[in-house]
């Protein structure tokens, strides 16, 4: 697998210690309430299982998986609820745990779709964004890293479903995707 990697983009020392910091900004903005953290599958994992852990007030945990219709590489912004939340979010503080926002699409279609289920409030974290494509309209509260425009993958994302447990967020080399 290490042989596939071109360069690592941020090592696991960092990721680490960008984690300890949302995760401090998070309980002093949440402090003395309770939090929903809902995880877009599959991506999401890895980044809200060290977030959660880096978060002092009491925190509850969802999933959800969509996935866009339109090519494998570009999202149609049409999303179809794959695997929907096991209990309502009326009421609650609600934190959208994505991995990465590119052009924002599916991000937007879930923070409209949540929004209708009336929640007390509800917000967005990404680990990484790329906002040089962004196409929807949408405000992300927290951000982990803003890289360039590159395809990456590790700590949980993936290229056609592989990769995803590298410790650090890398670039592949280029013959990776023409096998
Ligand atoms: P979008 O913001 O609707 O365009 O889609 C974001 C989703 O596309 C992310 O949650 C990832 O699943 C996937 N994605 C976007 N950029 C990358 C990347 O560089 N590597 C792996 N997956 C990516
Ligand atoms: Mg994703």
């Amino acid at each position: 697998m290490n042989h596939d990697i071109k360069e690592i983009l941020i090592s696991q020392e960092a990721l680490a210690a960008r984690v300890q910091e949302l995760g401090q900004e998070i309980s002093e903005k949440y402090k003395g309430k309770e939090l929903l953290m809902i995880g877009v599958l599959k991506g999401a994992n890895v980044f809200m299982s060290d977030l959660m852990r880096a978060v002092s007030v009491p925190i509850q945990i969802d999933f959800i998986a969509a996935s866009s219709y339109g090519s494998s590489t570009e999202s149609s912004g049409v999303v179809r609820i794959v695997k929907d939340l096991d209990y309502s979010i009326e009421g609650k503080h609600v934190m959208i745990v994505e991995d990465i926002i590119d052009t924002g699409l599916t991000l937007k279609y879930l923070y409209d779709n949540f929004s209708a289920r009336k929640p007390s409030s509800l917000s967005i974290i990404s680990l990484l964004d790329k906002p040089e494509r962004r196409k929807a309209d949408i405000k992300v509260d927290y951000t982990g890293f803003i890289i360039p425009d590159e395809f990456i993958v590790g700590y949980g994302i993936d290229y056609a479903e592989k990769y995803r447990n590298l410790p650090f967020v890398a670039t592949l080399k280029p013959e990776v995707y023409s096998k």
